[in-house]
């Protein structure tokens, strides 16, 4: 068994991206996330990062590598892994299985869920599933895909949590807090 952690950042309407982007521009909360999905405990030790094919496409060539981290792409039309990735899976078991079971398992800290919704959603159901790490990004914008509904009776607020900072943070006149939600 390894954590299975999601991570994402939302806006008022709990909005998520925009036309397969991220609809805001933080390079603050984008370094935050960075390095919250890189960090391990001990060298040698890797985290799964599991992506859906649009938001694997999405993200910036400039941020790879990620260090510590073994990309898994989820995808039932493509036929080979995607450049910079390390793994393609069909479905959303089989990349747990993989991170969690075989050649990786040793090696595997913690499984990080990087969207979308649908792979957050699958995410969220998990038995695996501890915590979930949602910025709040206190502003409207326009979306077209949305973070999807969780039970706040059971994946409760954090007023702390060890290497979160707390405070609203500011950037490009927006503002936004980090969040964690765990598990009860
Ligand atoms: N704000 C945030 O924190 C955040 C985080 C992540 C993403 N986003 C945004 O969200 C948007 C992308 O989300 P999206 O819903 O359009 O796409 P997505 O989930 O990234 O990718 C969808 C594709 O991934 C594959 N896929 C997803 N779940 C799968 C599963 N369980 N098994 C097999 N394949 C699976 C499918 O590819 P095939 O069609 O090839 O089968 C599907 O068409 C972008 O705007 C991105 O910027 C925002």
């Amino acid at each position: 068994m390894k954590p299975i952690r999601v991570i994402a950042a939302a806006c008022s309407n709990m909005g998520i991206g925009k036309d397969g982007h991220l609809p805001w521009d933080l390079p603050k909360e984008f370094k935050f996330f960075i390095d919250t999905i890189s960090a391990v405990s001990a060298p040698g030790k890797k985290n799964v990062l599991i992506w859906g094919k649009v938001s694997w496409f999405s993200c910036p060539e400039s941020v790879f590598p990620i260090p510590n981290t073994v990309h898994v792409v989820l995808s039932r039309a493509l036929s080979s892994v995607p450049e910079q990735a390390h793994h393609l899976c069909r479905d959303f078991p089989s990349a747990v299985q993989l991170a969690s079971q075989g050649g990786l398992a040793d090696l595997v800290e913690t499984i990080w869920i990087l969207g979308g919704p649908s792979v957050y959603k699958k995410a969220l159901e998990h038995p695996w599933c501890d915590l979930v790490y949602l910025t709040d990004i206190m502003a409207d914008f326009d979306c077209d895909v949305f973070f999807p509904h969780f039970d706040h009776n059971v994946f409760r607020k954090q007023d702390r949590f060890v290497g979160v900072p707390s405070e609203i943070q500011e950037e490009n006149g927006v503002k936004f807090q980090f969040q964690v939600f765990k598990k009860t």
